[in-house]
């Protein structure tokens, strides 16, 4: 619940605006307290008076305009909310914001602030994908600013790629968490999540079982007690976690960059199943039957990146968590393996075909520390994540 949260929502000018409306209600529906504030272009696709009506609260539209400057300044109106919403945030916006240029009433706002901001982007996929806008987003995300989306899909100009704005319902869902306060506020923890594709040739990859359940309930229960959560995610099948930072990737060599990207971070939990090899030359073509002669495929070894990371010395995060799927001989082989990799933490677990785990709902895990191994009773991998972000908790307060 939301109840008496005061959110200031900047409804930035795209053809996504119109789902501002939508959000505006389900917040309202949930106790929150909703000021709306129009950029110029925003104020082309909804209008002030819709915002107002939606929200009960007067809508904010222009610096100039502010006749109220002497009854609630600009610095005022940003202070005075718990946070400050961009939806949509356009690249615009964005670009305005990693600037800290300040010459509309948006942008001052969020200039002025102090105040935690969401931005949820909605734009064109090329202007997504553009150079400049990757630098924004990392620079905001540098300065703390948290994301929600943009999704994947159909794109109001026809094109098809990142770019469409969240959900409300997922805007809202990243907004309670956000919101959310607990023992890991203030902290930011890294999840690895799901398998990795290693591709053949453009059709064909080589992949394995794990559907991203494990990793996806970690971040949540992370997200829950309050921290800001990336999720580096393979293709996987399991839902992503509502009001983590998502980054997706395919390859083992893709989810190497993207952590390295997102740190320093305070943990790192290593639960993706990383493809070890790839294929050392994937084709650029589609590979075709020749006259019955079966292709070879060479491997290449992937980088190691709970290795990495574990070694990384300056700026290695407090805590390193890897797991460890096994068949045989679980805790002897995840015992070695903490100590190969140099990580602080290895979560073991029986892979085994008869336990049902892998791409199953519950798990049996042993946690492997410099105090030893510690066998946690088979549950839920929803229990199992609450009880690792409890001890990661206590591991970073200690
Ligand atoms: N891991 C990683 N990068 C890799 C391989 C694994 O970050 N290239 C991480 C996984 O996320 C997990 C742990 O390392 O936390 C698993 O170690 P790994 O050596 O891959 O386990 P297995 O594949 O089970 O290893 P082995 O074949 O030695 O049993």
């Amino acid at each position: 619940m939301l109840t008496d949260k005061r959110i200031l929502l900047i409804i930035g000018g795209g053809i996504a605006a119109f789902k501002s409306l939508e959000l505006i209600r389900r917040l309202r529906e949930r106790g929150a307290w909703v000021t709306p504030v129009l950029t110029r272009a925003g104020a082309e696709f909804v209008t002030p008076l819709s915002v107002s009506s939606l929200a009960g609260e007067k809508a904010y539209a222009d610096l100039f305009d502010l006749t109220d400057e002497a009854e609630m300044g600009h610095i005022q109106l940003s202070r005075s909310a718990d946070l400050i919403v961009v939806a949509p945030a356009t690249a615009d916006l964005m670009a305005k914001m990693a600037h800290g240029l300040a010459n509309d009433l948006a942008s001052t706002l969020l200039l002025a602030t102090d105040t935690p901001v969401l931005v949820a982007p909605a734009m064109n996929v090329r202007m997504w994908e553009h150079p400049a806008t990757r630098r924004n987003v990392s620079t905001l995300r540098g300065d703390g600013i948290s994301f929600v989306g943009p999704n994947e899909g159909e794109m109001a100009c026809g094109e098809y790629g990142p770019g469409r704005m969240s959900e409300p319902l997922e805007i809202v869902a990243a907004i309670e968490m956000a919101l959310a306060e607990g023992p890991l506020t203030g902290r930011r923890v890294l999840v690895t999540s799901g398998p990795t594709h290693e591709p053949i040739d453009p059709v064909r990859y080589i992949a394995n079982r794990s559907s991203g359940a494990q990793g996806t309930a970690i971040a949540r229960a992370l997200a829950v007690m309050g921290a800001d959560v990336v999720f580096v995610t393979g293709p996987a099948e399991a839902d992503r976690p509502e009001g983590a930072h998502i980054v997706e990737v395919e390859t083992a060599a893709e989810m190497m960059a993207a952590v390295q990207s997102v740190m320093p971070v305070d943990a790192a939990v290593f639960a993706a199943a990383v493809a070890d090899w790839r294929v050392a030359s994937a084709s650029d073509s589609k590979i075709k039957k020749n006259n019955g002669k079966i292709p070879t495929l060479d491997f290449a070894e992937n980088p190691d990146i709970l290795a990495s990371v574990s070694q990384m010395g300056t700026g290695r995060p407090d805590l390193v968590v890897g797991f460890a799927a096994e068949t045989d001989d679980v805790i002897a082989n995840a015992t070695a393996k903490r100590t190969r990799k140099q990580c602080d933490w290895i979560i073991a677990n029986d892979v085994s075909p008869e336990t049902g785990i892998m791409g199953g709902t519950e798990n049996a895990v042993t946690l492997i520390s410099d105090e030893g191994a510690e066998t946690w009773p088979r549950m839920g991998k929803d229990e199992v994540a609450h009880q690792l972000a409890s001890r990661i908790a206590d591991a970073l307060d200690a």
